[in-house]
């Protein structure tokens, strides 16, 4: 064999692909875009608005760039946007945050996700995730290290009511290694909305067991039937151990801005800042402007989003 052969040999031996990666697939619901998009076919697979962004979010985009906000952002997010997230978390939440200290702007909540599991996690850590689940969550548990542990949740008896979860069950998952939990309310693919009590048995066993609540609440403005969104940090005890994951893709749909954010705690947000300056330094600059616009945004955008899924969903619009 010359010696570029056993080169090419050497090569092809080699293991160049991490343990971690072999452990999922790639994401299903985003090739189901591909494939929608290839076929025409109606995409129910992924959160994909298939209508225009509000117009004043649209100019703010285009006043930025015009205005050459076109440099980095500070890299844990623009001071405005900060500003007017913690100003809706007060808001809608009731949860007082301080922007120069809890808040992270990230490339999307997707980012915020991982670059949350990576700040807190541990080899050997566990993630507690009630299934079925946004599929991110059990490849983002595994890039960081630990181990995603799960939870059933059980659809409605005969189609009739809200999916549900075993307290014993959830119970019994909780343990010495255990680091983290993931909630996911409004939950994506069940759309199930966490109700206070079922927060408040999560709440109960975050604190027994001295874990963190990661919540994901990208749907947050997206109810039906007079649902009522409740996040887990504004329940007494849960301020100074959850991680608020939010995000523009959904509430303003514009999921291709990648615009998302994580609120926690400050020494918690003092390691996923860490952590998100590494992997991204920062969300695009002008879209974080227009962020700032959007949260600005009267109640009445908030109902007219939630109003036009509803009546989509009731078949009430061709839309
Ligand atoms: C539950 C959930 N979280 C997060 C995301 C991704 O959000 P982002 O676009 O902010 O990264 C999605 C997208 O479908 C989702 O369904």
């Amino acid at each position: 064999m010359s010696d570029t052969a056993g080169l090419h040999q050497q090569f092809r031996n080699k293991q160049f692909r991490s343990d971690k990666v072999t452990l999922f697939t790639e994401s299903v619901i985003r090739d189901m875009t591909r494939q929608a998009m290839m076929h025409g076919a109606v995409n129910l697979a992924q959160g994909f608005p298939d209508f225009p962004a509000p117009a004043e979010i649209k100019r703010a985009a285009q006043d930025a760039i015009a205005a050459d906000v076109n440099q980095y952002a500070i890299t844990w997010g623009a001071k405005s946007l900060r500003q007017a997230i913690a100003r809706q978390m007060e808001q809608w939440q009731g949860v007082v945050v301080n922007p120069e200290t809890q808040v992270t702007v990230c490339c999307g909540s997707t980012e915020a996700m991982i670059a949350t599991l990576l700040a807190i996690c541990n080899a050997g850590d566990e993630v507690v995730i009630f299934e079925p689940y946004y599929e991110n969550y059990g490849p983002d548990s595994i890039l960081s290290g630990a181990k995603p542990r799960f939870v059933k949740l059980h659809p409605p008896p005969a189609g009739d009511g809200d999916w549900t979860f075993d307290e014993q069950q959830l119970r019994g998952v909780f343990q010495k290694d255990t680091k983290a939990i993931i909630v996911n309310t409004p939950n994506n693919p069940t759309g199930k909305v966490f109700t206070r009590a079922e927060l408040e048995l999560i709440r109960d066993l975050c604190v027994e067991f001295n874990v963190v609540a990661i919540t994901d609440e990208i749907y947050e403005h997206i109810l039906y039937d007079g649902t009522k969104h409740v996040s887990l940090a504004r329940l007494e005890g849960m301020a100074e151990r959850t991680v608020t994951i939010n995000g523009m893709s959904k509430t303003y749909s514009v999921t291709g801005w990648r615009v998302g954010w994580a609120v926690a705690p400050p020494s918690i947000t003092d390691a996923i800042r860490k952590v998100h300056d590494f992997l991204t330094v920062g969300a695009p600059a002008p879209l974080q402007e227009a962020g700032a616009a959007a949260l600005s945004l009267p109640a009445s955008y908030y109902q007219s989003l939630a109003d036009g899924y509803g009546a989509r969903r009731d078949g009430s619009s061709r839309d």
